[in-house]
């Protein structure tokens, strides 16, 4: 199965100079089999997808209507036709601060996947959720509302990215346990496979995200049956980020 490194950039950096440069380094690694997918912030992806077209791109989230009276949201149209592929869903930030609902994640999968826009849909992150057990529980509700209805068809063949990204390992630069995480990627599986089988589970990238910098990578490589990895703050360090790619 295919590799991902992708970059959340999330509300960074805040120019477009620093944006550019930090684009134009990473387009310049040794990327080798990984797809290495950017997300930035939306308002910098036209621009920098069609000066990096060699890199894949991504917007961090994306409305659930195509167009209308929808303030400040952002469109899949505008998405596809500014050289994205892939949209964030669901990421603990947007459950945490925006009070986004699984119910929410729910309807932005399904437009998304509608729009022949990869889903990365990001699970186990949201108010409160604090210790390791309560973000895998949490993980399996929103997976399973977010799928609910969704025809196995649809998503076969790697069509949706799941990525793990428990809250409290997000931004603290302590990532959570080669266990902890190779816990989650079985839950994950399980779940895709109890709902659509395991041909589907075992085609789905799952990715982890919190806190990933190069010297974890090593360890969960060997023990973890993860297919990447979502990161953030290291991604807005081209060396750093370089060696995540390097050593995935
Ligand atoms: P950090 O890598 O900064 O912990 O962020 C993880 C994340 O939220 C990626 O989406």
């Amino acid at each position: 199965m295919k590799k991902y490194i992708i970059g959340n950039w999330k509300m960074n950096p805040s120019t477009f100079a620093e944006a550019d440069r930090l684009a134009s380094r990473i387009q310049m690694l040794n990327r080798g089999s990984a797809e290495v997918v950017l997300c930035p912030p939306v308002y910098f992806l036209a621009q920098l997808s069609k000066k990096f077209p060699q890199l894949f791109w991504g917007a961090q989230d994306c409305f659930w209507e195509a167009s209308g009276a929808y303030t400040g949201e952002i469109s899949s149209e505008y998405i596809r036709t500014h050289g994205a592929a892939f949209v964030l869903l669901g990421h603990s930030e947007r459950r945490m601060y925006l009070e986004e609902s699984d119910e929410m994640v729910a309807k932005k999968l399904r437009h998304v996947l509608k729009r022949k826009l990869t889903p990365v849909l990001c699970v186990g992150g949201g108010e409160g959720l604090r210790e390791p057990e309560q973000c895998l529980a949490a993980a399996r509700i929103q997976l399973t509302t977010a799928v609910r209805g969704i025809p196995g068809k649809i998503l076969a063949g790697g069509r949706i990215i799941i990525a793990y990204e428990p809250t409290w390992a997000i931004g603290t630069g302590r990532p959570a346990t080669s266990k902890h995480i190779a816990a989650a990627a079985s839950l994950i599986r399980e779940q895709i496979s109890s709902h659509y089988g395991t041909i589907i589970a075992d085609g789905t990238p799952v990715l982890y995200g919190g806190s990933v910098n190069a010297s974890i990578v090593p360890k969960l490589k060997k023990k973890s049956n993860l297919q990447g990895y979502l990161v953030g703050g290291a991604s807005l360090n081209a060396l750093e980020f370089s060696k995540i790619i390097e050593l995935s």
